[in-house]
């Protein structure tokens, strides 16, 4: 019995560990791809404010970040919840933030002459990985099952969520690569699907976008579900774009702030 709840709150430990975001490897590959579409100057300015470091480097850094006090107040700031009966648009907002007005809060502060380089170093490392998760499609999910973490299903035979199972498992299973790998498979747009993928874009539209991911994957994934083969060659199509449109928007953000020469397909960032 004591063993029993000794299990129950290490499994309870890990839910709540992985419940902030698409797992590393969707934060890495999202930043990967994005480096590799930034401009020579955006790619130069980004590493001198990273210290020689790179966008991958820290592209996972917010989900344990969230956990610690210090930077605990961006704990709801990995996701937009829009319960069941809600369009996207009339959703209540959560008063400590979400994804969408982060992302948008963190481009401010990145283009602000005044903000310190502190200020900037931290708003770079949460839009980097903010750009990950406003592309999975648990994180538009509902209030009411905590975006599927309490959305019962079964994966290959054991019992998970709804989230965790977005987060990484199909990931995960959908292809055996390194987020190098990712990028060298999915990195592949021509020149005229991936301006689509770009064209007019602002963290409200791709958060839309996402949410009607979602909702489908509510839909067809009622609780219960035995998740098996099927359904993971079913949703690895929608994981690979999503990757991508992550990837390719966070560099046109990026390359907006950092490269005073690029013209900017979205509409939200400032020239
Ligand atoms: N991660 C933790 N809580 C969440 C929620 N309510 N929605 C989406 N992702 C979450
Ligand atoms: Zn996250
Ligand atoms: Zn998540």
């Amino acid at each position: 019995m004591k063993l029993n709840r000794t299990l129950i709150s290490i499994s309870l430990a890990v839910v709540g560990l992985n419940a902030f975001a698409w797992g590393q490897k969707g934060h890495d590959v999202t930043a990967y791809i994005a480096e590799n579409n930034l401009t020579s100057t955006a790619y130069a300015n980004v590493t001198e404010l990273l210290d020689g470091k790179s966008i991958v480097y820290w592209a996972n850094w917010l989900d344990n970040a969230s956990h610690t006090p210090e930077y605990a107040y961006s704990k709801t700031w990995h996701y937009k919840n829009i319960d069941d009966g809600y369009d996207y648009e009339e959703a209540p907002l959560h008063k400590d933030g979400d994804i969408v007005r982060a992302i948008n809060q963190q481009v401010v502060i990145l283009q602000n002459p005044n903000a310190s380089r502190t200020d900037k170093q931290l708003a770079l490392k949460i839009l980097v990985h903010l750009m990950g998760d406003l592309h999975q499609p648990m994180h538009m999910g509902h209030a009411s099952d905590l975006g599927g973490n309490r959305w019962t299903v079964n994966y290959f035979g054991r019992d998970s969520n709804l989230h965790s199972v977005w987060d990484s498992s199909i990931p995960e299973s959908a292809h055996k690569w390194t987020y190098s790998e990712w990028n060298d498979q999915i990195n592949r747009a021509d020149p005229a699907e991936a301006a689509l993928i770009i064209a007019n874009g602002s963290p409200e539209k791709w958060g839309e976008e996402t949410f009607d991911i979602c909702r489908s994957v509510y839909t067809l994934t009622p609780e219960g579900t035995k998740i098996s083969y099927d359904y993971v060659a079913q949703w690895t199509p929608v994981i690979e774009i999503q990757f991508l449109r992550g990837g390719l928007r966070l560099a046109d953000v990026l390359n907006s702030i950092f490269d005073p020469e690029y013209k900017p397909s979205n509409t939200f960032v400032k020239k």
